[in-house]
């Protein structure tokens, strides 16, 4: 199959039609690109899952533009609505429990469904298009890297997918924070551009809120992720220089993926930028960019309570490897 690379708005309306005839397109959203199927069509999830090489029991997201598409799949609750007057469309997934019209081969077989409505104006055409709720994952093998741009999609799925819709660097970087809404107190499954924190400021105490926004793993989380395909290590701040000379005296090209203020101070280095939000913006490109090298030291950002979400993927690719 050849992949094409979609830019006009007529490939965004062929992108639709493709989605409503069952086929899947990568799309750009806010946080990372999205492989897309009709999230009502069981056939369109399983062959997510089969391009993506996923588990059949880890749930897939469903993207919709408005509130009001959202009764169709799920029984929206008044915290949902909070959270969407306060932050959709936005980096955010809600799950909520989902109506009978929603297949199991989307939910991997859960009464509950994660919905998201994404801000990047080309996958609101497309869901708008489409005229269909989007199940969508990252748009990368499993296990691998996210894919921030389109050429990171085009490196993983390329042959097998018949369309990737090219909408630039994708602006927050990381994937949206994830929040249960189906429990007795709201719960933070996946960390992100939104923070437990700031979803607690909107939920409040009030009838709708009881106790602590407690931070949980969603299902996916379980799985090894966002690994690059050379070894990732994580170093504290002072033994990075350490750290480097081991893995060179292994005969290796190691890379250093630091903060700015770390990263000039040694070479070759991979910068994460001056902020928490830099480091979203730019964790998953670094880490493809590691990728020609041997190996990789991350710097431990763990000291910085504003870097939570992006050590939170830093910690998955290094999977627990410490220097
Ligand atoms: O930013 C994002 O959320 C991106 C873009 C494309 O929208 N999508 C994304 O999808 O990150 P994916 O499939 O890579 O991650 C979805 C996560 C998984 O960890 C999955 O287990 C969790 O959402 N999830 C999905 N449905 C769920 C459910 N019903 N209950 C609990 N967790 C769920
Ligand atoms: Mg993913």
């Amino acid at each position: 199959m050849i992949t094409k690379i979609g830019t006009t708005k007529q490939d965004v309306a062929e992108a639709a039609a493709l989605v409503r005839a069952g086929e899947l397109v990568a799309f750009p959203t806010e946080t990372v690109y999205g492989l897309g199927g009709n999230a009502l069509d069981a056939d369109a999830s399983r062959k997510i899952y089969a391009v993506k090489g996923r588990p059949s029991d880890n749930p897939l997201i469903v993207h919709l533009t408005k509130i009001e598409d959202a009764e169709i799949i799920a029984h929206v609750t008044p915290d949902a609505r909070r959270l969407y007057d306060a932050f959709c469309p936005g980096p955010l997934t809600m799950i909520l429990k989902k109506k009978a019209v929603v297949p199991d081969a989307t939910t991997g077989g859960r009464q509950t469904v994660a919905i998201r409505f994404p801000s990047h104006p080309v996958a609101r055409e497309l869901i708008n298009r489409a005229g269909v709720p989007i199940a969508a994952p990252s748009a990368n093998k499993s296990k691998h890297v996210s894919p921030t741009a389109a050429a990171h999609v085009y490196e993983d799925l390329a042959g097998e997918i018949p369309m990737i819709l090219e909408g630039g660097d994708a602006e927050v970087g990381i994937e949206s924070t994830i929040v249960d809404l189906t429990g007795d107190t709201p719960t933070v499954l996946r960390p992100g551009a939104i923070t437990a924190e700031e979803i607690r400021a909107v939920l409040g105490e009030g009838d709708y809120y009881r106790g602590e926004i407690k931070e949980a793993l969603a299902p996916g989380m379980k799985y090894k992720h966002y690994s690059p395909k050379v070894p990732c290590y994580l170093a504290a701040r002072e033994s990075l220089q350490s750290a480097l000379e081991r893995l060179m005296a292994q005969g290796l090209r190691p890379v250093l993926i630091a903060t700015e203020e770390t990263a000039g101070k040694y070479a070759p280095s991979i910068s994460l930028g001056n902020t928490a939000k830099d480091a979203q913006h730019r964790i998953y490109g670094a880490l493809r960019e590691a990728e020609s090298y041997d190996a990789a030291v991350i710097e431990d950002l763990s000291d910085r309570r504003e870097y939570y979400a992006a050590m939170d993927r830093i910690k998955k690719a290094t999977g627990g490897n410490r220097l």
